[in-house]
């Protein structure tokens, strides 16, 4: 089966999971990062070799304190669980989004596990914290037109090719698959310049209750589809036949 390269997945639905049953919002959150670990694992064995994670939202600043300092306390937490982990499974860990608005214990933990598992092959696993998009294409126009500005670069070798190079996730594919869980249809400002031709699929599931058999259901689902990129179905079936693989 065709398993995606990179996934990305909006991790939504852990105050509603609490809120069902009676519990604080965060209760909810700490059931969400057992999700994660289970994705993670489940992930790397399947094979995809990019996992991105929207884990805080520029957005989510906006929450009440109390939340969102549980929620920084929880992530600093997780990563020194999972430290261990990370680095017996060959999993390299990093970031995108506006890191400079992180506290910065969690800054320092966080710069130390990217450090720590810099070397690892297996899998990339990304957090997307304090981040949003609309951010993030502002700080690469920002830091395109300061190199225009000194003369470093023309306006003529502004493309898509130096674009990429210039946001958060360079160096990485773009998302093949978007997984969003707890039924809202929505991007919430995630990853929009690199989703331009990403399959997305909704779930139902609140994240805390999102198993390993509802992400099998995602990537048979994702191995369904046919993706053209804007060509004709007869394109897509020719090119692949030339590279000997089954088009769908
Ligand atoms: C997603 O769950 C986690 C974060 C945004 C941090 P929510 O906290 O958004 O859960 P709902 O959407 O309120 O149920
Ligand atoms: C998106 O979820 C952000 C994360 C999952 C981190 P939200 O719950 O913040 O999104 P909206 O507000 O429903 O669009
Ligand atoms: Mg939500």
């Amino acid at each position: 089966m065709r398993i995606p390269r990179h996934l990305a997945i909006i991790m939504d639905g852990n105050g509603r999971w609490a809120e069902q049953r009676s519990l604080p919002r965060i209760a909810g959150h700490h059931r969400g990062v057992e999700t994660v670990q289970a994705v993670v694992e489940e992930c790397r064995t399947l094979g995809v070799k990019y996992l991105t994670l929207y884990a805080f939202s520029s957005e989510n600043w906006g929450r009440p304190d109390e939340e969102v300092s549980a929620l920084m306390e929880l992530l600093s937490r997780y990563l020194e669980s999972e430290l261990d982990s990370m680095l017996s499974r060959n999993i390299r860990f990093q970031v995108i989004g506006e890191s400079s608005r992180l506290p910065v214990g969690v800054r320092e933990t966080l710069q130390r596990v990217i450090d720590l598992t810099s070397a690892n092959t297996e899998l990339v696993l990304t957090l997307a914290l304090s981040y949003g998009s609309r951010n993030e294409l502002v700080r690469a126009a920002r830091a395109i037109a300061s190199e225009v500005v000194s003369g470093r670069r023309t306006v003529e070798q502004i493309d898509d090719a130096l674009f990429d190079e210039f946001l958060d996730t360079h160096g990485m594919p773009d998302p093949d698959l978007l997984i969003r869980t707890s039924g809202e249809m929505r991007i919430s400002n995630f990853l929009l310049w690199q989703m331009a031709y990403t399959e997305l699929y909704f779930s139902e599931a609140l994240w805390p209750e999102f198993s390993s058999e509802e992400l099998h259901v995602a990537f048979r689902e994702f191995a369904r589809r046919q993706r053209r990129f804007g060509l004709t179905a007869a394109q897509i079936c020719n090119e692949s036949e030339n590279r000997g693989e089954d088009s769908h």
